[in-house]
């Protein structure tokens, strides 16, 4: 008998396909990243993210508003800060009235249920553009682990849900967790960038907050010392299983697209739900390609989603989450 096996069976249409497909994507696997700007009526799009935007206090509650009702629950914040508010000590950060923590709580006011995480890092508060402080030309671990636990409380005690350390430093995940402890915040919970990669796909995101390191002669233009080196795999493991120990309740791989075997090998080794982040750049080549025609957009975005799903990931971070469920809906 030739073929012995004829697989195309399974294939033969969308009926069949869709009822032996093991991989499914519905508005519960998403979260939201976005951005948050001083203002008021401001909608401001991104140059290098088209069709993604700034948005002031005013309209972020619109928006938020809108994603509640297509079925999106959980939200990502970042700020874009003023430069005159920008020091090596990133002290804009740990203001209560800052606009992080008043972006928490318009969001909670708007929308109760929705779930809040805050990116937790000094960068857009750095006027070197660093995740840390920087001092005798490095970016010091110890005291910037210890700004970045200050900084999380505060994002606590207006209403984040899950504060999301971005920076790479070590031991700050145990330094957050016993400062929300000591502080009565024991439901705030942390899902880490565990492993988050030293990666040129981040560049326009740096664009959107405008963040990027300035130039220094004594320190690095890049993010090596602190971020990971993309040659390696063990020492993703290694940096995941010690955020656990250290308290982290969800863990996070980043990017996206370029690092799903990275994706598989932790969610093979972990029990805490893992999250993959598909980022700035992974979202610039896609529309950038989309818009010359040379890539079909919708499927494009579907079928990246797709893979994050099968290579294990329990919580999609995209800027394209709004559009693939609004494309969702109307299939
Ligand atoms: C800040 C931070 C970055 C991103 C998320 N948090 C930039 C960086 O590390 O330089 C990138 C996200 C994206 O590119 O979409 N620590």
């Amino acid at each position: 008998m030739f073929p012995i096996k004829r697989h195309r069976r399974l294939r033969t249409n969308e009926a069949i396909r869709s009822l032996v497909r093991e991989t499914y994507i519905t508005p519960n696997d998403f979260l939201v990243p976005l951005f948050v700007v001083e203002g008021k009526g401001v909608k401001d799009e991104i140059a290098s993210m088209p069709n993604y935007f700034r948005y002031s206090l005013d309209l972020l509650e619109k928006e938020v508003k809108e994603l509640w009702n297509l079925g999106l629950k959980a939200v990502l914040l970042f700020v874009k800060v003023p430069d005159n508010l920008k020091d090596n000590k990133g002290t804009e950060a740990l203001n209560p009235d800052g606009l992080m923590q008043r972006a928490i709580k318009t969001v909670k006011n708007a929308c109760p249920d929705m779930l809040v995480m805050t990116d937790v890092a000094l960068d857009p508060y750095s006027s070197v553009g660093h995740d840390g402080i920087v001092q005798n030309g490095m970016i010091i671990n110890d005291e910037s682990a210890e700004v970045l636990a200050k900084m999380a409380l505060t994002h606590a005690q207006a209403g984040s849900d899950f504060v999301a350390p971005s920076d790479m430093n070590d031991g700050r995940t145990l330094q957050i967790r016993q400062l929300l402890e000591q502080e009565g915040f024991n439901n705030t919970g942390i899902m880490a960038y565990t492993a988050k990669y030293a990666s040129s796909f981040y560049g326009p995101f740096r664009d959107a907050l405008d963040s990027a390191p300035v130039d220094l002669v004594d320190v690095p233009k890049d993010k090596k010392t602190y971020q990971m080196d993309f040659g390696n795999r063990i020492e993703a493991i290694k940096e995941t299983l010690i955020d656990i120990e250290e308290g982290a309740d969800i863990v996070m791989v980043k990017p996206g697209l370029s690092y799903l075997d990275i994706l598989r090998d932790i969610k093979n080794e972990v029990e805490v739900p893992v999250a993959v982040y598909q980022v700035s750049g992974e979202y610039a080549m896609i529309k950038a390609a989309a818009e010359k025609g040379w890539l079909n957009h919708d499927q494009v975005m579907l079928e990246t989603t797709m893979a994050f799903k099968r290579a294990g990931a329990d919580i999609i971070t995209s800027y394209f989450a709004k559009d693939v469920v609004k494309l969702l809906n109307n299939q």
